[in-house]
């Protein structure tokens, strides 16, 4: 078989490749991450490239010549990732460390769809001494869970598991190297993420998560020698992965449960984390309930047509000044796309300005300039994304009995809460307007919990009870969830 040159010039990476492979596998073959929201299918428009000075998608690029390309990914260090969290003081209890490690370190690592973000922390003081933050690399194989699971029952879970495992034990070491220390001093890693983070990362096959039953093989703790993961942290240390609740609330929302400390509350608390999937937690002292709803990536700037993410270029904020729509954009340049805070507000600024009805129709693209604009597509693809969580928490409220006047706190979890503009969350009908005034953002909530388990032995067990007493809620088994879905897809009056 023929081999080319495919001269990939800003990265000054040359890479031979065997004729018929597209530019995205070669992109990935030679070690770039590129973004493939649509896992390769075509359809995002996302994998845009320039080759030999035309613009083309890579994965519907086939190489049949040596080729020069300019990629136009952005840089990891220009997209904004979430890193605190809400507060929780715990003490420092950990159990026998290896008394071979003068000062031993312990990780917390919240491992997200889209980002990653490890937490290092002295493990006997348990100060925090460093903090990384990184895009998933999975993303190459497809921007959702979905995707990515049926890439690996495709073509085996080796791929997703080790180019994340690796992406994470780099992190580790690179924190250790920035105060000074070794790896081999990291004697336990927490970790949280969803039910299909867990199983890619753990190689648990994820088909019972993506086809009915919709559940996750495994949903108590897990422990794993992190050798046995080829972590070279020390040869003593454990992985240990918060428990699952079901489908796909997973041990990122147990994490963000911990961290909020939810299960003590006295008032009815409903807590949110919008993300491809949206989870759900609805309870208090005298129980909690939870339930997943798929979102899709629109809020991610997937699936939108000059959707981005948050990022250098991203506009995030859309307002109306003096009746006209105003807009900032990520490091105050031209715009080149929307994130999907942007996206909100556009949306509740076009609703006010009547733009756009109640029922999502549209008379006309709005531009913000000839290049990124707002199109009847992306209104109903928002539309199907606020209706999922919007539906998620109705029926939670019914399934439990609880009025919204009950409820007394609105968390909203994870970076897209964070940075999302609960006025525009509330007008869209995203968020119930009823709970506009308690809503309180509790960032990266995940993560804390994270830290917390890994400085505090008791809280990582303590977690598979918060696990076991969480009622899971599966939406799809529901009668009303499809009709209330429907009911919800409208915008609010
Ligand atoms: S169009 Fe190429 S990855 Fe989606």
């Amino acid at each position: 078989m023929e081999r080319y040159r495919v001269d990939f010039e800003k990265e000054q990476i040359v890479y031979e490749a065997e004729e018929g492979m597209t530019l995205l596998e070669a992109e990935i073959a030679a070690g770039l991450v590129p973004d493939a929201p649509c896992g390769g299918t075509g359809k995002c428009g996302k994998c845009r490239v320039t080759a030999d000075g035309r613009k083309v998608l890579a994965c519907q690029t086939r190489i049949d010549r040596d080729m020069t390309v300019d990629t136009d990914f952005v840089e990891e260090d220009k997209v904004q990732i979430l890193i605190d969290g809400c507060e929780r003081h715990v003490s420092l209890d950990l159990e026998e460390l290896p008394p071979d490690v003068e000062r031993p370190l312990v990780a917390g690592v919240d491992l997200g769809s889209t980002s990653i973000v490890g937490y290092l922390m002295d493990g006997l003081d348990g100060q925090r001494l460093a903090v990384k933050s990184m895009l998933n690399p999975q993303r190459q194989y497809g921007a959702d869970v979905v995707m990515r699971s049926n890439y690996a029952m495709e073509n085996g879970m080796d791929i997703l598991s080790g180019c994340v495992r690796m992406a994470i034990y780099v992190m580790l070491k690179e924190m250790a190297a920035e105060c000074g220390r070794n790896a081999e001093d990291i004697v336990r890693i927490v970790m949280v993420g969803n039910s299909c983070m867990h199983h890619l990362f753990l190689e648990i096959p994820v088909d019972s998560l993506v086809l009915a039953p919709y559940t996750p093989k495994v949903k108590d703790a897990v422990a794993v020698r992190a050798l046995d993961l080829r972590m070279m942290v020390h040869p003593r240390a454990m992985v240990y992965w918060l428990p699952n609740i079901g489908g796909f609330v997973g041990a990122d929302t147990v994490g963000c449960i911990l961290a909020s400390g939810l299960e003590k509350k006295e008032k009815m608390t409903l807590m949110v984390d919008i993300g491809t999937n949206g989870e759900i937690v609805l309870g208090n002292k005298d129980g909690m309930v939870a339930c997943s709803t798929a979102a899709g990536p629109a809020f991610e700037g997937a699936k939108i047509t000059c959707g981005m993410r948050g990022s250098q270029g991203a506009i995030d904020h859309v307002y109306l000044e003096d009746g006209q729509i105003r807009y900032h954009v990520i490091g105050d340049e031209a715009p080149v796309g929307i994130c999907g805070s942007g996206l909100l507000d556009a949306a509740a600024c076009l609703l006010d300005a009547g733009l756009v009805d109640d029922s999502g129709r549209m008379e006309q693209t709005y531009y913000f300039t000839p290049n990124v604009y707002i199109c009847q597509k992306d209104i109903r693809e928002l539309q199907l994304a606020k209706a999922a969580i919007a539906a998620g928490i109705r029926i939670l409220l019914d399934h439990q009995g609880v009025a919204m006047e009950d409820v007394g706190e609105l968390l909203l979890a994870g970076a897209f809460g964070n940075y999302l503009n609960p006025v525009s969350a509330c007008r869209i009908g995203l968020l119930p307007r009823e709970l506009s005034d308690r809503i309180v953002p509790v960032g990266n909530a995940a993560g804390t919990g994270a830290q917390i388990a890994a400085l505090n032995s008791g809280e990582y067990i303590r977690s598979s009870e918060l696990a076991r007493e969480t009622e899971f809620v599966e939406l799809a088994h529901l009668a009303e969830f499809q009709d209330v879905y429907v009911e919800e897809m409208e915008f609010p009056e």
